[in-house]
C-alpha cells in the first residue's frame, strides 16, 4: 500500500490516545513493567505528551507515524511527572512507574537535541515514512543551532539502527545490561550520535568546491 504523507510539525492534543496507541504499540514491551496494563500505558501516555516537541506524519487524516525530540525546554513525553503518575494509578503503581521511567530519562547536554522515540504504524512501515520523520528532527536541529543529535537504540533493533546509520549517526558508546532485562525488556543500547558541525563544515566543503569550479568554467 503506498500511500500519499504529509509530516506537520506539533499535532491537536485531540489525538492524543490515538498517538499513545500508536507509542505503545513501538514501545510497550520497554514499559510493561512500569505499568503492566496496556489500557493504563496508553492512558499516561496520552496525558505525557507534549505536542510541540514532535513532528507527525499524516495518511489523510490519520496519523501514522511521529518522531519526538527532548531539548532544555521539554520533551515530547516529559508532560507527567511523578505527581502525575500518582494521579493516574495511585500512591504505590505511580511511585513505582516513575522510578522505573527515571531509568529511561536522557538529559539533553548544552547544544544537544536527544530524540524522544520515533515510531511508524506497522502497516505502514517501510515505506520511507520513519526516514522522512527522522529528517524533519535533523532539519529542526539544525536550523535552531543544535550541534548535535543523540539517541539511544536497544540492541534488538537492528532496523532502526540501519535508519540511524543511513543518515550519518555514529556509534559512540555501548551498554550492556542483562541484570535489567527483566525490568526494561531488553539487556543493552547503543548511544548513536550526529554531529552536525561535522555535516555543516561538509556542505561548506562542498559549497566551495562548487564554486570553484563554477569559476573554472567562467574562467575558460
Ligand atoms: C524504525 C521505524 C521507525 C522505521 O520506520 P519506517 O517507516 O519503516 O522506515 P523507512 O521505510 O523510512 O525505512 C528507513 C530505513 O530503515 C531501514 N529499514 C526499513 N525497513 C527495514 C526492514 N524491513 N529491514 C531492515 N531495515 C529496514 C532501512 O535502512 C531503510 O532504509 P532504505 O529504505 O534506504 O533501505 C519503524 O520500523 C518502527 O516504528 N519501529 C518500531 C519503533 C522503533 O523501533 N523505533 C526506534 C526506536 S530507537
Amino acid at each position: 500500500m503506498l500511500v500519499t504523507i504529509r509530516i506537520e510539525k506539533g499535532w491537536d492534543i485531540r489525538h492524543a490516545t490515538q498517538v499513545a496507541t500508536l507509542y505503545e504499540e513501538a514501545f510497550g514491551a520497554k514499559f510493561q513493567r512500569a505499568i503492566p496494563d496496556k489500557k493504563q500505558r496508553i492512558l499516561v501516555l496520552s496525558k505525557s505528551f507534549v505536542t510541540e516537541f514532535s513532528f507527525v506524519a499524516y495518511s489523510d487524516d490519520k496519523i501514522v507515524g511521529l518522531s519526538g525530540f527532548n531539548v532544555r525546554e521539554g520533551s515530547l513525553t516529559g508532560g507527567i511527572g511523578a505527581k502525575g503518575l500518582i494521579h493516574q494509578l495511585g500512591l504505590f503503581a505511580g511511585l513505582w512507574a516513575s522510578a522505573v521511567f527515571s531509568l529511561f530519562e536522557r538529559t539533553p547536554k548544552k547544544g544537544e537535541l536527544v530524540m524522544d522515540g520515533i515510531a511508524v504504524d506497522s502497516d505502514y512501515r517501510g515505506q520511507g515514512i520513519g526516514s522522512q520523520l527522522l529528517d524533519q528532527i535533523i532539519l529542526h536541529a539544525q536550523d535552531n543551532g543544535f550541534n548535535s543529535v543523540r539517541l539511544d537504540v536497544i540492541d534488538s533493533n537492528p532496523r532502526a539502527k540501519k535508519l540511524y546509520e543511513s543518515k550519518g549517526f555514529v556509534a559512540t558508546k555501548v551498554e550492556s545490561f542483562p541484570y535489567l532485562k527483566w525490568l526494561v525488556g531488553f539487556s543493552g543500547s547503543t548511544t548513536m550520535i550526529l554531529d552536525l558541525s561535522t555535516l555543516k563544515s561538509l556542505a561548506k566543503a562542498i559549497n566551495s568546491a562548487a564554486g570553484a569550479v563554477s569559476q573554472t568554467r567562467l574562467a575558460n
